[in-house]
């Protein structure tokens, strides 16, 4: 296969995905705006595989620029990563969300379109199951949204599945990922979220390191075990060499959606506990209220995964914590260290 184009390719997914795809020997033109990214992710991704990574510095929203960098590069696929993604600044700034997301993927489909080019993966995310009404979370599980980020992920799935119906040469791959955690184990790549952290996991990091003083765990009256919220954290290089295989599958005209997590909940005590052991460093918490529209539990069932692309998230929790906390006290301020 020729060239790859990864929009959104020096985010957090977008790199380590890249870092799995030179590995297996594919070329991949990273097209990002850099809007919450670093462009030094890019030098550490070459400096672990050796290799080159073409960039394009370029925004999703303009048709012209992704159709330039597509006939440029002459990519045969397209990895669509670009997105706002943090579900509390979605309902302050809907708009913007529905702007990026909704219509950077509609330009990023008409530039497809326009250099006859329909192999796509697309980002997608357990958010697109809302509250869930069982568990584990199958494929087939009714999908609705409970916010504007999520709304937008929905959007976007109805419009591939519309595309496809109309179009159905086109191969396209809906990815929904649970809750990516970890680093490469080189320590070179991480997440580095820009200011306070939404998510757990860097935010638990951000305490390890000195940067935060205490964790607010929000809600311990939840139905679960411990009282706090359960989650389906899978390894980022889990998550990326899913990309890889689904890629491959690809290999015919579909559009297959696959739910990629591990299949195993953990609780945000068990986390904050299995980090403190990974890092040795005592992690300080405090109880706070819930947070508006967290579930109690979320957790996949990727037997879909495992049955059409024979894939399977390897990497244990204690990985998952032992690669966090390399990549963050090997770069204390992330990219900007
Ligand atoms: P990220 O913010 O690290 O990466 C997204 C990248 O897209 C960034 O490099 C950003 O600069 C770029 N970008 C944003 N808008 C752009 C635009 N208009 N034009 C060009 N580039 C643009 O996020 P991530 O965690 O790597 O997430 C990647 C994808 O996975 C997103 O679509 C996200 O919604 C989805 N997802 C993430 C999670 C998660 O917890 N991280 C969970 C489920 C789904
Ligand atoms: C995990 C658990 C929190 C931070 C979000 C998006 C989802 C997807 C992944 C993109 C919950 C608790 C967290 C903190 C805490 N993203 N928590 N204190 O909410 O499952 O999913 O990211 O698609 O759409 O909603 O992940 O990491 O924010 O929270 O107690 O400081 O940790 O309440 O139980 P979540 P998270």
């Amino acid at each position: 296969m020729g060239p790859i184009l990864l929009t959104g390719g020096a985010g957090y997914i977008g790199s380590h995905t890249g870092v799995e795809l030179l590995n297996a020997g594919h070329d991949i033109v990273v097209f990002d705006n850099f809007s919450n990214s670093h462009p030094e992710v890019l030098d550490r991704v070459e400096q672990i595989t050796g290799k080159s990574v073409h960039l394009v510095r370029g925004d999703i929203r303009h048709q012209a620029e992704l159709e330039a960098a597509i006939t440029t590069y002459n990519c045969q696929a397209v990895i669509h990563f670009a997105c706002l993604k943090a579900v509390g600044e979605s309902m302050e700034r809907p708009l913007e969300y529905y702007e990026n997301n909704v219509l950077g993927t509609l330009q990023v489909l008409q530039a497809m379109r326009a250099t006859g080019v329909n192999t796509l993966l697309f980002s997608s995310s357990a958010t697109v199951y809302g509250v869930p009404q069982y568990l584990p979370l199958k494929e087939t599980h009714p999908l609705s949204a409970t916010n504007p980020y999520a709304r937008s992920k929905l959007i976007i799935e109805d419009i591939l599945r519309d595309l496809h119906r109309a179009n159905p040469e086109w191969r396209i791959g809906i990815l929904r990922y649970f809750n990516p955690v970890g680093a490469h184990e080189s320590g070179l790549i991480g997440e580095d979220p820009l200011g306070v952290p939404n998510n757990l996991m860097p935010f638990i990091a951000q305490v390890a390191v000195g940067r935060r003083n205490t964790l607010q765990i929000w809600g311990r009256d939840y139905p679960t075990p411990d009282g706090t919220g359960i989650r389906d954290y899978l390894h980022v290089v889990d998550l990326a060499i899913g990309h890889l295989r689904a890629l491959q599958h690809l290999d015919t005209p579909q559009c297959l959606s696959l739910n990629l997590g591990t299949g195993t909940g953990y609780s945000v005590l068990e986390i904050v506990h299995a980090f403190e052991k990974s890092s040795g460093k005592t992690i300080p918490y405090e109880f706070a209220p819930r947070r508006t529209g967290d579930v109690a539990s979320c957790y996949a069932d990727p037997s879909l995964a495992l049955a059409v692309l024979g894939w399977k998230a390897e990497r244990t929790l204690e990985r998952m914590c032992e690669d966090t906390w390399r990549w963050q006290h090997h770069n204390i301020h992330g990219y900007r260290s």
